[in-house]
């Protein structure tokens, strides 16, 4: 089993950015941790970050015929991008969203997801634990399906 996961604008910024929101650690410590599930789980992962949105529906297109399922924090795009939201229903790839916060109870435009129109699944404001929790959601989902 392969997984793409994908994280959108100033996720690479973690640690530094609104640390009170999205905490401390940094964003590598994020990708450790995303590795070390995944090795855990006998999967295999493939991490990308992107400030642009093109950027990421060209990842999400390309992920056709080489991803089982995908794993996306769109950031910011969450709540504006459509064409992300297009690009994950064209492949249609089993996708899980996440969000550090809790999108929910901060700011009213937060509250809409595009992308999580195309997700079988949210885990919001669960910090780094969410993508833990997305990972094995995803495993079980996907060996439901019959993928290897
Ligand atoms: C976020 C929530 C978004 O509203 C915000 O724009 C982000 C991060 C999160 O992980 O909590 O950049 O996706």
């Amino acid at each position: 089993m392969r997984i793409l996961v994908i994280n959108g604008p100033n996720l690479n910024l973690l640690g530094i950015r609104e640390p009170d929101i999205y905490g401390r650690k940094d964003f590598r410590a994020l990708e450790e941790m995303i590795y070390a599930t995944c090795r855990e789980q006998g999967i295999e992962a493939e991490l990308f970050q992107s400030n642009y949105e093109g950027a990421i529906v060209e990842k999400i297109q390309d992920a056709i015929g080489s991803f089982d399922g995908i794993i996306i924090n769109p950031a910011a795009y969450t709540h504006t991008s459509i064409a992300i939201l297009d690009a994950l229903k064209a492949v249609a790839i089993p996708a899980v969203e996440v969000h550090l916060s809790d999108v929910n109870s901060r700011e009213a435009f937060r509250r809409i997801s595009y992308a999580g129109m195309a997700c079988v699944k949210t885990f919001a404001g669960l910090g780094f634990e969410g993508y833990k929790q997305a990972i094995l959601f995803l495993i079980e989902y996907l060996e439901g399906k019959g993928a290897v």
